[in-house]
């Protein structure tokens, strides 16, 4: 009963559009775990921002959580769970830092208030109150006031995590889930697929 994955990307892809068409929002949230420098693990959602043969890229803080955690130990798991379809999909693998020139790419196309948010948030940090945070987006607001683009921060770009290994889930009756792991020993390599038990 298990499905034949010939080509990974394609069906993440499929399944993406799939659910971006029963999702009440965010279909292409995903939780991304990842292991702080001391060994303790963190959990927390993200959204896709395109994913191609190179990987899956999301954008975040380099000096949040997950960003000095990918810092220490560069690799990651990330699971997408789509309710209205009963499917999960599992990634993992190591993840690098995009270039500045592509964070910067993406970080124009964002709404303005995200732009100087990139700025103003120091993630993860603990916030003495609500006005510590919007002093901080007026300065900067006053300080790209008038200009239409402006550079992101250093703090702030992309990672694109490239799995090693990828597991497609779909619910099935009796709880007898289909389940399909595939791995590859480097992340161009070619694709090894096994059904799982559920
Ligand atoms: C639906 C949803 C989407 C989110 N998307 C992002 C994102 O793309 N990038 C990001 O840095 N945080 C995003 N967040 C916030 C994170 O879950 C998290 O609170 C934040 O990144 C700080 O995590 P950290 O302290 O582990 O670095 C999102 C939260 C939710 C609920």
């Amino acid at each position: 009963m298990s499905f034949n994955v010939s080509d990974p990307l394609s069906l993440f892809s499929q399944w993406l559009d799939e659910a971006a068409g029963t999702e009440v929002n965010d279909p292409n949230a995903m939780a991304l775990a990842t292991l702080d420098a001391d060994g303790t693990l963190s959990n927390r959602i993200v959204l896709l921002k395109g994913h191609d043969a190179q990987g899956f890229r999301f954008f975040t803080n380099y000096e949040g959580r997950k960003g000095l955690a990918l810092e220490a130990n560069p690799k990651a798991a990330a699971l997408f769970h789509w309710k209205t379809l009963d499917r999960q999909v599992r990634l993992e693998g190591p993840v690098k830092r995009l270039s500045p020139e592509e964070s910067q790419a993406y970080y124009d196309t964002r709404a303005r208030g995200s732009r100087i948010g990139a700025w103003a948030s120091l993630q993860s940090q603990p916030l003495p109150d609500r006005e510590a945070l919007q002093s901080r987006i007026d300065d900067y607001e006053t300080r790209f006031e008038g200009l239409e683009q402006f550079p992101k921060p250093d703090y702030w770009g992309g990672f694109i995590l490239q799995p090693l290994a990828m597991e497609f889930w779909r619910a099935g009756d009796f709880r007898l889930h289909e389940r399909v792991r595939l791995t590859r020993r480097e992340t161009r390599g070619d694709w090894t697929q096994s059904p799982l038990y559920p």
